[in-house]
């Protein structure tokens, strides 16, 4: 049920709402139309772009005080993007369950292809959770390296260092003692399933640095995920999703007092 409407005493016909639609299914005669609901992206930009709040759409009505726009400056995001590392070192606390909802409601509006939305996310909210999937990740991954059964190649290079100083040390060099974990995975049909997997948790990371949190793309645990599927089952992931990639987060336990410096970026300049 899309339910566009137009509220005629605040509408000033200036045609933004048409104009903005991505289908081109909102017409403009005296006043907007929606002329083919069945080809909406439920993106809300008619609702959105109103001037006037006349724009009721999906149960939406612009009502009220709008809320104040504070975006970050140039500087601001550029320094966001180059202040931002990967975490290895993470206290050992739970951050507060209400801020990871929070991060977790504002990353899902990042963009997704054709608006699908489509993006699960698994969070292991609780440090005890991820207690028990690092001792069950190590013990299978210890299992199949006693048994010679770690894939050739990289995947053994990598995980079977992860289990060699598991053991020796009780080092955790898949999941580096960080507190909590965020998995995107897509349920089959999502049309741009890999690219809104990895999209979201862009926007999840820049997002929790901006808090001072730690992240780190967890790909040691996603070598472990494709050799272990059993694990799919200890996170609830249904059968049928598409994994995107894991990324830990936390409270850090390390503080850098400079950038690192990159570049240039490599260019293939056309004018
Ligand atoms: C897709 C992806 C997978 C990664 N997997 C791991 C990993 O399994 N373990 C790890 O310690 N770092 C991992 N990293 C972090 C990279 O090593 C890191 O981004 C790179 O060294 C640059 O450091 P910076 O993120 O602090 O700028 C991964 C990064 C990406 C983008």
């Amino acid at each position: 049920m899309i339910d566009f409407s137009i509220d005629r005493d605040k509408c000033i016909q200036c045609g933004e709402c048409a104009a903005d639609c991505p289908a081109g299914i909102i017409a403009m005669g005296d006043y907007p139309e929606m002329t083919d609901e069945g080809r909406c992206y439920r993106c809300q930009h008619c609702y959105t772009v109103c001037p006037t709040r006349a724009v009721s759409i999906l149960g939406l009505t612009p009502e009220g005080d709008q809320p104040e726009k504070e975006l970050p400056s140039p500087a601001q995001m550029k320094d966001l993007i180059k202040w931002r590392r990967s975490v290895r070192r993470y206290r050992d606390e739970n951050l507060p369950a209400a801020l990871i909802d929070e991060l977790v409601d504002t990353t899902f509006h990042a963009p997704t292809g054709v608006n699908a939305q489509g993006v699960v996310f698994t969070v292991v909210r609780d440090k005890a959770f991820m207690d028990k999937l690092r001792r069950e990740t190590l013990d299978r991954l210890g299992a199949l390296a006693d048994a010679g059964k770690l894939p050739e190649g990289i995947i053994s290079q990598y995980l079977g260092f992860a289990v060699k100083v598991w053991r020796s040390e009780g080092r955790d060099a898949i999941f580096r003692g960080a507190p909590h974990m965020l998995l995107t995975s897509t349920p089959p049909g999502v049309p741009c399933a890999v690219q809104d997997a990895h999209i979201a948790l862009t926007t999840f990371e820049l997002l929790a640095s901006s808090h001072g949190l730690g992240t780190l793309w967890d790909g040691m645990f996603m070598m472990a995920l494709a050799i272990c599927p059993e694990l799919r089952d200890t996170l609830r992931i249904p059968a049928d999703h598409a994994i995107g990639y894991a990324m830990l987060f936390g409270r850090p336990d390390v503080q850098y007092h400079r950038p690192v410096k990159r570049g240039p970026a490599k260019v293939n300049i056309l004018e």
